[in-house]
This record gives structure tokens, C-alpha cells and sequence, in this order.
């Protein structure tokens, strides 16, 4: 069994960045800015948006962070937006997801500007990235393919098994490993809750990609021997051994899974890095489209 070792790929691809930052900053040139849109004080966000500043200072990108209170209006919230579209200096934004209930997730997803829709969650780039277009691939399955691709996992002609249609990760990865080129070439069954007899289509897998959210949902019964497994949940379970009082699972059953995977990845250190790490390559792209 094979590692796919998040952390150190996405450590590799942030080097590779910051040397193109260091000759970008040589030659006189602006480096990338991205920003990040935080509205409320939900915890995990809190800590992916400190993540991704940091990333940002490692490989040398300018970064801004919109801190904005819970209460804070769709109105208000767009009119934010609308000023991150309109100033020049900011190559790249996100708008941290969830929004508090409140705001219409779709309205502010749909104002950003799609040249500076890192995250590529704007309906302009989703169809631009089904159709084989140049657009913002959402960084999470940016990430599975590119680890993929890096530790040479066969993917041609291979039966992909998709489990969750999440506009983020599920939907898109179920249409990207269906298209030609790196880690493509597959055939995909995309499944979700109404799927039936989900374990008989898991067990006829060659490659399993598990973004429910469901702590270790996906058992060694459920899948064969030889199997690639991507797991994408990252859920705080209750743990009182630890100091911060949750442990953090992934949606596979490492410990049993593992024992019949060929690849594998780890939660934490598997999926999640990469994401951080694909967000700053997206920056990078709208620094140079937009050049
Ligand atoms: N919340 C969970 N994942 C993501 C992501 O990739 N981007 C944004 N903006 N919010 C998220």
C-alpha cells in the first residue's frame, strides 16, 4: 500500500510556486494577490481562511482577508464583492463557504467576477471546465488530480466510483475523470443518497473518491482488493483523549480500508493539503491570464 501523501505534494507545489514568485519579483513584476471573504466566526472556517493567508506568505503571494460579522447583509456582502471584482491590485478571491443561513450562497457565488474566481465555483467557469475550456478547476478536485497524477495512479480506462454530488467536489470530479488527458480517461459511476445497493457498485471499483462527510462510511466489505481509494471528508468527531477535545476522520475506515487499498490517502495530511496548495495555483493562473 501506497501513501498518497497530501502533505508532501502540496509542500512540493508550493516550493514549485514560490520559486515562479521569486523570478516574477526579479524581473520587477507584481506578485499575486489573493484575498479571502470571511463572513461570521464559524470555527473550521476560521482555520481554513489562517491556512490559506499562510500559504500565501510562504510562497510569497499578497493576501487580504475580509473579516466580516455574522450579521452582516446579501447587500452588504455584495457590495464587498463588487469591490474586490473592481480593484485592480487583487488578482484572485474566495467567499469562505458556508455563509451564515441568511445570505443566498448562489447570489454571492454568481458575483464574483469569473476571472478572479479562484475557487471556480462561478457557474461561467463550471461550464468552461465540463466542456474542456481554460477556466478555474475548484481546488479540491484540482488537488486529487494532480496527487493522482504525481504518484502515476492509472487512471485510463479504469472504473472510478464517485461517492457524493456536491457542487464542490463530487459533481465536478465525476465530470473530470471522465475527460481526456492526466488522470482522465475513466469510466465514472456517480453515486449519492439514492443510489441502491451502493456497496455492489464500491466493490466493482478500481478507483474510489468519498466526499460525504460521513466519518468512516466506507468499510473494507464495501471495496476490493487492489483499490485507490480518495478520501475527502474531514469531520470533527468527539474525542476526549485529545486536548482540543475532537479527533479528525476522514470518510473511509483507514485502518481496515488500507489493508486492501494500493493507494491510499491519509485524513488528515491527504486531501485538505492539496486543496490550500491548488488554490495558490489558481492565483497564480489569474495573475498570468490576467497580465
Ligand atoms: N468551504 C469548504 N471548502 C471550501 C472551498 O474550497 N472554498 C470555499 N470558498 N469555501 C469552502
Amino acid at each position: 500500500m501506497v501513501l498518497l501523501d497530501g502533505k508532501k505534494t502540496s509542500s512540493d507545489i508550493k516550493d514549485e510556486i514560490k520559486v515562479t514568485v521569486t523570478t516574477m519579483k526579479e524581473r520587477g513584476e507584481k506578485v499575486p494577490h489573493l484575498a479571502a471573504v470571511l463572513v461570521g466566526s464559524d470555527g473550521a472556517s476560521l482555520t481554513y481562511v489562517g491556512s490559506k493567508v499562510r500559504a500565501c506568505e510562504y510562497v510569497g503571494f499578497d493576501s487580504t482577508l475580509v473579516e466580516l460579522p455574522d450579521t452582516t447583509t446579501e447587500e452588504e456582502l455584495l457590495n464587498t464583492i463588487k469591490g474586490l471584482n473592481e480593484n485592480d491590485d487583487i488578482d484572485g478571491f474566495i467567499v469562505q463557504l458556508p455563509l451564515p443561513k441568511h445570505i443566498d450562497e448562489q447570489k454571492v457565488l454568481m458575483a464574483v467576477s469569473p476571472d478572479k474566481d479562484v475557487d471556480g465555483f462561478h457557474p461561467e467557469n463550471f461550464g468552461k471546465m465540463a466542456l474542456d475550456m481554460e477556466s478555474f478547476i475548484p481546488a479540491t478536485p484540482f488537488g486529487i488530480l494532480q496527487l493522482l497524477e504525481r504518484y502515476q495512479v492509472e487512471t485510463k480506462g479504469k472504473h472510478t466510483v464517485v461517492i457524493g454530488r456536491s457542487h464542490i467536489v463530487g459533481r465536478p470530479m465525476s465530470i473530470l475523470m471522465s475527460q481526456k488527458g492526466p488522470a482522465g480517461n475513466s469510466t465514472v459511476t456517480l453515486t449519492h443518497s439514492y443510489t441502491k445497493n451502493l456497496s455492489e457498485i464500491t466493490k466493482q471499483a478500481d478507483i474510489i473518491i468519498v466526499a460525504l462527510g460521513v466519518p468512516e462510511f466506507l468499510k473494507a466489505d464495501m471495496v476490493k482488493e487492489g483499490v485507490v481509494i480518495v478520501d475527502v471528508g474531514i469531520s470533527r468527531v468527539p474525542d476526549a483523549s485529545k486536548k482540543r477535545g475532537y479527533a479528525i476522520k476522514g470518510d473511509v475506515a483507514f485502518a481496515e480500508v488500507s489493508e486492501k487499498a494500493s493507494f491510499i490517502t491519509p485524513v488528515p495530511g491527504g486531501v485538505g493539503p492539496m486543496t490550500i496548495a491548488m488554490l495558490l495555483k489558481n492565483t497564480l493562473l489569474a495573475r498570468e491570464r490576467n497580465t
